[in-house]
């Protein structure tokens, strides 16, 4: 296995990238705040296999934190993350330093809609400003490309689509799917805060996820029949503490007054100690 090529400075980065790019070669991207599990990992293929190029950022943004959130003991493991790069075949690891990312002489701010601040962005109103300061800022120094993001976060897949046709940013959104455990569980690097106990018990949000979209798909039209089934499941199993259920339009995040042959997306959020988990599935009426 050879040694990966890393580049910390945006300046570098950007020059090799137009070179790259004006040899005819199409750039992916794989946006990621590090410690990479199986999910990042199937994002990285997805970039290969798409892509001529791909460039995995690690950068642990500060702004998508709240404080009292766990970013001194967000988990990290730069030399795993090469290992990780290197297997799946990227090409280039970029590991800005947090002034590298955000220039003393500031940024233009970009501004986030509706879709920023419910069910998440309710829970953490600072996030996805935070997120879209970090990915507004990597397409800058990335220019065109394509970018990998998994489904897990459905939000912020929704609310960066959003921003890319709301700024007209030339880069081409790829959502990927959730990869799951043995049990269901989405892959996540805050599931290395879960006890053995929550860990176990974490499970629950993808089954209440299956049979609420077996109903769904089954015929039950009601969204709130949908939630309240998902809700019995999640705290029939767990002393965790339900954040949300939801069944929201996937394009909206409106829940609408009934579930209607496009389907929907039901979404979840637990806190198991202390980790908050998030998750979500498509359910579409058969
Ligand atoms: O999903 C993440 O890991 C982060 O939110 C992202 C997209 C890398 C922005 O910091």
């Amino acid at each position: 296995m050879g040694t990966i090529e890393v580049e910390t400075t945006a300046a570098n980065l950007r020059s090799r990238l137009d070179k790259e790019r004006a040899a005819g070669r199409l750039v992916g991207l794989v946006p990621t705040m590090g410690y990479l599990h199986g999910g990042h990992a199937s994002l990285i293929d997805a970039a290969v296999a798409g892509n001529d190029l791909t460039v995995v950022s690690v950068f642990v943004n500060p702004l998508q934190f709240t404080p009292d959130e766990d970013l001194a003991d967000y988990p990290r493991d730069m030399e795993t993350d090469l290992k990780v790069c290197t297997r799946h075949g990227a090409d280039l690891v970029f590991t800005p330093a947090v002034r590298e990312m955000y220039p003393e002489s500031g940024l233009p701010v970009v501004e986030v809609g509706d879709l920023a601040f419910c069910f998440e962005g309710a829970s953490r109103p600072t996030h996805f400003p935070g997120v879209v300061s970090a990915v507004s800022r990597l397409f800058q120094i990335i220019g065109t490309c394509r970018a990998y993001f998994g489904e897990k976060d459905f939000q912020q897949l929704a609310v960066v689509r959003q921003m890319v046709a709301d700024y007209s940013i030339p880069v081409g959104v790829v959502g990927c799917p959730t990869v799951r455990a043995h049990d269901g569980l989405a892959l996540s690097s805050r599931n290395a805060y879960l006890t053995s106990a929550e860990r176990e018990e974490a499970s629950v949000l993808h089954r209440a996820l299956q049979v609420g979209a077996e109903i769904v798909v089954g015929g039950e039209t009601d969204p709130e029949v949908v939630t309240a089934l998902m809700a019995e499941v999640i705290d029939a199993a767990t002393t965790g503490e339900l954040d949300y259920v939801a069944v929201v339009d996937p394009d909206t995040f409106e829940t609408p007054s009934r579930i209607t042959g496009t389907g929907v997306r039901l979404l979840v959020a637990c806190q198991f100690g202390q980790a908050r988990l998030i998750d979500n599935m498509g359910a579409v009426p058969a």
